[in-house]
């Protein structure tokens, strides 16, 4: 379903050992850390209908959907709506703590049946508290999708980080309201579970050695993911996130960088062309897209030579098509090469302890205040 084509990345996939990582990657018991891995056997098909269900019923009896939550919380609902667009209205609140997203939302469904869907593994996540807090008056009805201990409407295990969270129940509902298919989506992340399980020919594995070999091989710092496509601009965020969040640490870690071409070819290519080759390129290839174009088929291609001729590497990731099935399998296989590649490089792929220290640095502020 994912082809890694290497021909141009100044690297093979052969000669790293990945014995060790993959059975810790594997031995998965409820409570693990990595319990996720086993989300597309977890997640049933009657949870799916029940999730459908309720999704029919919310766009029935309102006119729009705050969905309120940030980092893996909203990450992959926000690339899904990115792709493939969405049949009802629906606001990203609580991303950050920027004022203006919720005054703005307010205004604009004024009086209007708001329906709000609360997404926090933790439940104390304070941009998605505090911004709750805020619209809650005008809201309706709230459904909250939360970490086990919280047993509400539809519940993540202990063990599935926000950023391993994109193909289970508490992110599903938000993308059913927008109307993506999302049976046919686990259906993907399932056929990929099977096609990933083993250690040998494992194309996301494949993926994790070679960005792997760059970085330690060939001294790349930075990794650059394109896509050709406005609406993958999304899954390039939710991936920046996957990468950043679990491999730097400890001094270690490629730096993602998520662009968009050709837009980004007017602004970053002349850096990707003539600048300081501290970076690699892995480029998603869509080959069947929903739209056909001449003009972007051959700027994919153009690209690709003219940065191959400037001696970037550039990974290629053929995805035949990004329908819902394809897209549920390519977030399942970045989720098991981004996990892979960090336990090669040595850290946890699953903790984020430097994201507490702006929060800490934060609070300081506040009780400075008060
Ligand atoms: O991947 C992660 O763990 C984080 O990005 C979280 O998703 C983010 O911090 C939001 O946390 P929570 O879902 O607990 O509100």
């Amino acid at each position: 379903m994912i082809k890694v084509d290497l021909k141009l990345a100044k690297v093979d996939a052969k000669g790293v050992d990945v014995g060790d990582a993959h059975k810790r990657l594997r031995d998965i018991k409820v409570g693990n850390d990595n319990v996720w891995v086993d989300l597309p056997n977890i997640v049933t098909d009657a949870e799916i209908e029940k999730i459908i269900n309720l999704a029919k019923e919310i766009r029935k009896d309102f006119d729009v959907l705050f969905v309120i939550g940030t980092g893996g919380s909203y990450a992959g609902p926000y690339a899904a709506q990115n792709w493939f667009g969405t049949e009802f209205p629906i606001e990203y609140l609580g991303t950050s703590y920027d004022p203006m997203l919720a005054a703005n939302a307010l205004k604009k469904w004024k009086g209007k049946r708001i329906c709000a869907n609360v997404i926090s593994k933790s439940g104390t996540t304070l941009e998605t508290a505090s911004v709750y807090e805020e619209v809650k008056p005008f809201v309706k009805r709230t459904i909250f999708t939360k970490g086990e201990k919280y047993k509400e409407e539809f519940v993540i295990l202990d063990g599935v980080g926000g950023r391993y969270s994109a193909l289970s129940a508490i992110t599903y509902l938000a993308m059913a309201v927008a109307g993506v298919d999302i049976k046919a989506m686990h259906n993907g992340a399932r056929a990929a579970f099977e096609d990933l399980e083993s250690p040998y020919d494992n194309e996301a594995y494949k993926y994790a050695i070679a960005r792997h070999k760059l970085h330690h091989k060939k001294n790349k710092t930075v990794e650059i993911f394109a896509s050709f496509f406005e609406g993958l601009e999304g899954l390039g965020r939710w991936w920046q996130q996957l990468f950043g969040e679990s491999e730097g640490k400890q001094g270690k870690g490629l730096l993602p960088v998520a662009l968009t071409y050709s837009r980004d070819l007017h602004s970053m290519g002349q850096y990707v062309q003539q600048g300081n080759q501290i970076f690699f390129e892995t480029i998603l290839n869509v080959q069947k897209p929903p739209v056909k174009s001449k003009l972007n088929d051959a700027a994919f291609k153009g690209t690709v030579k003219a940065h191959a001729d400037a001696k970037v590497p550039v990974v290629i990731l053929n995805v035949e098509r990004l329908d819902a099935y394809g897209f549920g399998y390519l977030l399942y296989f970045f989720q098991i090469s981004c996990a892979m590649s960090a336990l090669l490089l040595g850290v946890n792929p699953f903790d984020q302890p430097g994201v507490e220290f702006y929060k800490k640095e934060m609070r300081a502020v506040l009780d400075a205040k008060a």
